[in-house]
């Protein structure tokens, strides 16, 4: 049987610490109800220590949403985890991700610990957390830049005291694809507490590698993604939700695992995140983006024309579109221009006028980005006007 990925959504969280994209109560309201349409797993709301509104908007997706748990994240400190388990009372089902960092980078520098410290602070935030609810989550921070020998030494103390999600995150984007799926590998086999645990990764994309460094982790063990709706997030971004959750769905003969995700609604979600945000999705983004199942090239059109697989790994209508779409361009060929006439309910006479028609369209398209639909129209009655 296949085993179930779980998709932890952080749009609302880490989406939102992209500079630019901070969203109201109401918004992410909006946001986390599309994703429970959309059939994720984990929605992680925000940080209710951060402020009075993120609270509250944590409270209200807590009390908004019925069939996604939701989760708040909270730092290794008492105070946050007792806002995060308040903020979330309205949940039918909560979750506290609590973390703390344990690169030597991070932890010299910035928390000014020593390791046997920050073991000791993990441990008792995941104690803490656990008096609020049963399902605790807990993020090493820089994961992917630690060293793996203590790694080990600090899930295995998480574990005991509770934690029943281990989330490994490239914070910085660092790692690449096979490093970090070996990283991955060897926590699952020498953690001796480790089948007690799902194993979760959260991947940055500041070399563009946060897809592909989730899907290799994915590949050696892990079963949960922590990613956003277009990829949103710090900095670079996330995981692209999309893309992982498509590449899963798409390659089920290489992943042992799937999703539970309706990807009817990912478009729609895009738009929403989109358009909330004010973040535009660029045209050539992978599943989202408006050429992502659109055609120009005469050869790709034809191809396509007769069968759709020549070209098409996924069918558009499967991820939200209305239909794949045929670009009429200078590259466009014959077929897909006499294609979009019949659509138009254009009938031309004879193959004469159709060949006319073409090299009007061509010279038209060598001006053009884009041959649209009036632009047909037109041609077409000034070629039936000349002749
Ligand atoms: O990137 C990161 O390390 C995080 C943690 C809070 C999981 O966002
Ligand atoms: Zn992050």
């Amino acid at each position: 049987m296949t085993d179930k990925l779980i998709i932890f959504d952080t749009t609302l969280r880490d989406g939102e610490q992209s500079p630019g994209a901070s969203m109201t109560k109401e918004e992410k309201v909006r946001i986390a109800k599309a994703l429970e349409r959309m059939r994720v797993d984990v929605i992680e709301a925000g940080f209710p220590i951060a402020s009075i509104g993120d609270f509250e908007a944590v409270q209200a997706v807590a009390a908004a949403v019925k069939d996604s748990r939701i989760c708040g994240l909270a730092r290794a400190l008492d105070a946050d985890i007792d806002r995060a388990g308040e903020a979330l009372k309205p949940a039918n089902a909560s979750r506290i991700h609590t973390f703390i960092a344990t690169s030597p980078i991070h932890m010299k520098m910035k928390l000014r610990m020593e390791p046997e410290q920050v073991i000791e602070n993990a441990v008792k935030a995941v104690k803490r957390a656990r008096q609020y609810t049963d399902d605790v989550e807990f993020s090493p921070e820089d994961a992917g830049r630690s060293d793996p020998q203590f790694l080990c030494r600090v899930l295995e103390a998480v574990i005991d005291a509770g934690a029943s999600t281990l989330n490994i995150p490239d914070t910085v984007g660092y790692n690449l694809p096979h490093q970090f799926g070996d990283l991955i590998k060897m926590l699952r086999n020498t953690i001796p507490n480790a089948d007690k645990a799902i194993f979760s990764v959260h991947c940055h994309n500041d070399l563009g590698l946060a897809v592909a460094n989730s899907l290799s982790a994915v590949i050696n063990g892990a079963r949960q993604v922590e990613c956003t709706i277009n990829g949103l997030g710090e900095r670079a971004g996330n995981a692209a939700l999309e893309e992982v959750v498509m590449a899963v769905r798409t390659r089920q003969d290489v992943f042992p695992c799937d999703t539970n995700i309706d990807t009817t609604q990912i478009v729609t979600a895009s738009r929403l995140v989109s358009g909330i945000t004010g973040f535009a999705v660029q045209p050539n983004k992978a599943i989202v983006g408006v050429n992502a199942f659109a055609h120009e090239s005469g050869i790709h059109q034809d191809g396509v024309l007769k069968s759709r697989e020549t070209y098409e790994i996924m069918r558009a209508e499967d991820v939200g579109w209305h239909t794949n779409r045929m670009v009429l361009g200078k590259h466009s060929g014959r077929n897909a221009f006499r294609t979009r006439l019949q659509e138009l309910g254009i009938e031309l006479e004879s193959e004469a006028e159709l060949n006319a028609a073409f090299t009007r369209f061509k010279e038209l398209a060598d001006k053009k980005h884009e041959v649209f639909d009036e632009d047909l129209q037109a041609l077409i009655s000034d070629t039936i006007d000349v002749e």
